[in-house]
């Protein structure tokens, strides 16, 4: 039998380059992140994801691995990584690693092999296909990173597919060896006593190798869900997964909750759990040419009809995987509400919401004190996705202005979330002694987890009770759901009910006051959480108020 931990625990997710330097490089690393353990085992969290910190070109920020079993140097040493995990274990905590196993590194030993030859051990380690027959790549698909999905290799003549970046080459899941390698790295991670797995972009190891076009050119609607997908994560799941008790969660940006449980279903002996990205899409306009860069105001309404589809498709079919900010995606409180006057009430209605529901509640560092966005000058950036969408975009497709790539940038670009830890109001926020290598959010001064610790109104207060009420209530990881007022745009109101009790979970979503149309009536309540700290409810809320109660 899996042990389940997972279910009454709370995930915090760690981008190891900007929570903590410790040897004043201007980088985050490994030593720096030990000396906070502290702080995350008094926040109460139970396990510590790590987005990768292998060795790295750096392209993509350490999601293009060159060597699976190298730690990179930039992050410390091989016994720095044991130092991490010894020390994260004595805490009481487990570690969670990121692994990318739909590509590699262009600097990878097997790519350097791969490309220079068709008869070689590694030849068919990735995606290689001859040119169309005036020389132009295979098909028309595109890039995460802009452009065509196809890079040109001259000593085969032939093109490498990559989802992502030119220098992140798929790997080829057809191929037993590759999947055997990648399980081998897995199996060598646990013998290093790591707990578990964020599989990156799981859902696209399986291509479908017809390589039709795309509808429209340069966009990457065929590259999601393969179709021996299922195949490939079983067997990752049999030689790996379950054979050593790991836990794994998946991303997979196509998935929904109708077809979720595939992914999810313990009896399918898959995955423990998935991101989706429905819920990330609420401020898209669909099916704009310009993708994530197509804003609209969020649509409350639809976020609240497809988390409560997830809640109630999975109910005991899978398990929820629950977040709204990580490493790719923008401060929440800056991207759907008020980031300034209401900063604190919107950062903690945000966290009842997505801590009321069942499933695995993950925090991004900085999330638990309301970290914002910050608002750089297009040149600051650093992300490799913005900057070869702005490319394809503005300069060569011209479908959208500089300045509305820029407004956008500053709504959902990746980097938003990618600014460093702002520990304290010294001096780069006691991020780093030497200048970091990205620009901190200059707000750190008034902004940061000490000015926080003690501030009446704490974010990572409210967060240590939600973690509490995580561990403590079994409401929480096993009631049902059910959503109130699906039309209402502001309030976001569910029910949990187990045997024993009926737990109601509130947030308005909006700087008005609102009225709670008679959601409470007559009913007798204890408070749980309230945001405002309030010890009985009215018949209005204020805005961004959040509560949990206990109905009677
Ligand atoms: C995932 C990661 C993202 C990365 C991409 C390619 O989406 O979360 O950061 O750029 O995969 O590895
Ligand atoms: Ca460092």
């Amino acid at each position: 039998m899996r042990s389940e931990w997972w279910k009454s625990a709370v995930i915090y997710q760690i981008y190891p380059k900007s929570f903590q330097d410790s040897n004043g490089d201007g980088i985050g690393d490994l030593q720096g992140i030990r000396q906070r353990l502290p702080y995350l085992q008094n926040l109460g969290v139970d396990a510590l994801w790590l987005s990768p910190v292998y060795q790295s070109p750096q392209i993509d920020n350490g999601y293009d691995i060159s060597d699976y079993y190298q730690i990179d140097p930039m992050f410390g040493t091989s016994e720095d990584m044991n130092a991490l995990i010894a020390d994260t274990h004595a805490r009481g905590m487990k570690i969670i690693m990121d692994f990318v196993a739909n590509h590699t590194s262009d600097q990878y030993s097997w790519f350097q092999e791969s490309r220079k030859s068709l008869d070689n051990p590694y030849s068919d380690f990735y995606i290689w296909r001859d040119p169309r027959p005036d020389g132009s790549a295979p098909n028309n698909w595109g890039s995460s990173f802009g452009g065509s999905a196809w890079t040109y290799e001259p000593a085969r003549q032939q093109y490498y597919l990559h989802y992502y970046a030119k220098e992140q080459p798929d790997l080829n899941w057809e191929n037993p060896r590759v999947r055997d390698a990648i399980y081998e790295v897995m199996k060598y991670w646990k013998s290093r006593g790591v707990d578990g797995w964020r599989l990156d972009v799981i859902t696209s190891i399986s291509k479908d190798w017809c390589f039709p076009d795309n509808p429209r050119p340069l966009t990457k609607e065929n590259q999601h869900n393969g179709p021996r997908m299922h195949e490939f994560i079983h067997d990752l799941n049999q030689h790996v997964l379950t054979l050593y008790d790991m836990m794994s969660v998946g991303e997979a940006p196509a998935s929904n909750a109708a077809d979720a449980p595939l992914l999810v279903d313990p009896t399918r002996e898959e995955l423990d759990m998935v991101f989706t990205f429905q819920h990330m899409h609420i401020d898209r306009k669909p099916g704009d040419l310009n993708g994530r860069w197509a804003l609209q105001k969020p649509d409350f309404i639809e976020l609240k009809r497809i988390m409560a589809d997830w809640q109630i498709q999975l109910s005991g079919r899978g398990w929820n995987a629950l977040y709204f900010e990580n490493h790719d995606r923008a401060r929440v409180i800056s991207r759907w509400g008020n980031d300034s006057k209401y900063r604190y009430e919107c950062a903690t209605a945000f966290a009842t919401i997505l801590h009321g529901m069942q499933g695995t509640p993950y925090v991004y560092q900085g999330e638990e004190i309301g970290m914002t966005n910050p608002q750089f000058a297009l040149a600051d950036y650093e992300d490799v996705e913005m900057i070869g969408n702005y490319h394809q975009f503005v300069e060569q497709q011209k479908t959208i202005s500089s300045a509305d790539f820029l407004a956008a940038v500053h709504k959902v670009g990746r980097d938003n979330a990618r600014t460093p830890m702002q520990w304290d109001g010294s001096h780069n926020a006691g991020f780093s002694d030497a200048t970091p290598w990205f620009k901190l959010n200059p707000n750190y001064t008034v902004l940061n987890v000490a000015r926080d610790a003690n501030a009446e109104k704490s974010v990572a207060h409210y967060y240590q009770q939600l973690i509490r009420l995580r561990h403590d209530e079994s409401i929480l990881r096993d009631g049902s759901f059910e959503l109130l007022l699906p039309q209402d745009k502001a309030l976001f109101a569910y029910k949990r009910h187990d045997d024993e009790k009926t737990w109601l979970v509130l947030a308005n979503l909006s700087e008005k006051w609102q009225n709670l149309q008679g959601l409470l009536a007559d009913a007798d309540y204890r408070v749980i959480l309230s945001n405002y700290q309030r010890e009985t409810i009215g018949q209005q809320v204020a805005p961004y108020e959040s509560f949990i109660l206990e109905l009677s």
